[in-house]
């Protein structure tokens, strides 16, 4: 069942109810982690995490107060490179940060950096406890630089993970059926799915409504960005106390959600080049998320079943979920062309101007080069996303 994997009925992979507070002896990195977005536009982040205590991190005891830890020690973190842009980064952590950080990611099996589990799936809160799951009720536990364009990328991406749950919820259904030899119990739940990813792209279209794309292009993104395949901090980060070599982690990422590796697993897309990446990305995920998705990998496969028995109803319903996966994808590019790959091409244009003449620079003469053609897990953007989604059409070809 689901909930050995800490997938929840309601919620899928976003963490139910996320706590709010830590214990009172944990105030000094609320109180920093808090403020990023101001403490990091006056340029006294730094400042202020170097006069932050180090704290003792067995004080933190659910699971919940790890999540809530880590994704408090993931924005000062953020927000501690970044102060600067890509220009004035840091070699080191401190102590006061790196340690507790790197105890709380041992025990979360989390590595010690934003992931798409601290920034979305576990940053939220409702404002009516009693009002629905929607954005208009939700509200940021923590926030970056960025303004409202924050809250509307990660609360936007966070819909897209309530949007999936019906689907993911019939997986073991899919799994079960075909186990059992019941077509009928397959197709059922494979409609539920190609509707679920059908939904997914809806609250995906949301990103246009919520985000404006020059305060994320120019502001937000560069804090999401990580320390590895990163020309702009080619030598990683060293976490002090914790080892004196430097290591490397990548940035936040879509493929950081469990979501699409599932789906993909259980339609049996296949990604050659991409997956090194991807399969990367499985170590961003919380443990238990990731173990499905292997357990997923390792069941009976659909594209066989549906190849065998050659039900015409089965082989659509099949069809589909792969058509609606690759239109998901198609989308999402669009999203991304809007959101990175124009707003760069005007920020080269300005930065030429710029240079001619230095007054009025806006945000995206100030966006981050190393970012322009890469996405903020290191990825080559376009290429990257062009190439998964075409080699999910090829998932058609296999099975029928
Ligand atoms: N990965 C997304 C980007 O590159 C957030 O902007």
């Amino acid at each position: 069942s689901l909930k050995q994997y800490h997938i929840s009925e309601e919620y899928g992979f976003i963490l139910p109810e996320p706590l709010t507070k830590l214990p009172p002896y944990f105030q000094p990195w609320m109180e920093v982690a808090g403020h990023v977005s101001e403490l990091v536009c006056s340029q006294s982040l730094r400042v202020s995490v170097h006069k932050m205590p180090l704290l003792e991190t067995h004080f933190l005891q659910s699971h919940r107060e790890l999540r809530l830890a880590h994704l408090a020690l993931s924005v000062m973190t953020m927000g501690y490179v970044w102060q600067e842009g890509e220009k004035h980064t840091v070699q080191v952590l401190p102590k006061n940060l790196a340690i507790p950080y790197w105890e709380v990611s041992q025990r979360l099996g989390l590595p010690p950096v934003l992931t798409h589990a601290d920034g979305v799936l576990a940053n939220w809160r409702k404002k009516d406890p009693k009002g629905p799951l929607d954005i208009e009720n939700l509200e940021l536990l923590f926030s970056l630089p960025g303004g409202d364009s924050v809250r509307g990328f990660f609360l936007v991406t966070l819909m897209v993970e309530k949007a999936a749950v019906p689907g993911l919820k019939v997986i073991p259904d899919v799994i079960g059926g075909i186990r059992h030899g019941d077509v009928a119990m397959v197709t059922r739940a494979l409609n539920i799915i190609s509707q679920a990813i059908g939904s997914m792209k809806e609250a995906l279209q949301l990103m246009h409504v919520y985000v404006d794309p020059s305060a994320f292009y120019g502001i937000m993104r560069i804090f999401l960005s990580g320390w590895k395949d990163n020309p702009a901090m080619p030598e990683g980060l060293v976490y002090a106390g914790v080892r004196d070599e430097p290591m490397e982690f990548s940035g936040g990422s879509a493929a950081q959600s469990s979501l699409l590796h599932c789906f993909d697993e259980l339609l049996g897309v296949r990604h050659d080049e991409e997956s090194a990446f991807l399969t990367r990305m499985r170590d961003y995920m919380p443990p238990s998320h990731k173990r499905f998705i292997e357990d997923i990998s390792r069941g009976p496969s659909l594209q066989a079943f549906v190849g065998a028995r050659a039900v015409q109803s089965l082989t659509e319903a099949y069809g589909r979920c792969v058509s609606r996966l690759v239109d998901l994808r198609s989308y999402h590019i669009s999203v991304v062309s809007r959101f990175v790959t124009v707003p760069a091409s005007q920020a080269r244009h300005l930065r030429a101007e710029a240079r001619a003449s230095p007054e009025n620079h806006g945000a995206l003469v100030r966006a981050p080069v190393a970012l322009e053609e890469r996405g903020t897990g290191g990825s080559g953007i376009m290429s990257f996303l062009k190439a998964v989604r075409d080699q999910t059409k090829d998932a058609l070809i296999t099975a029928c």
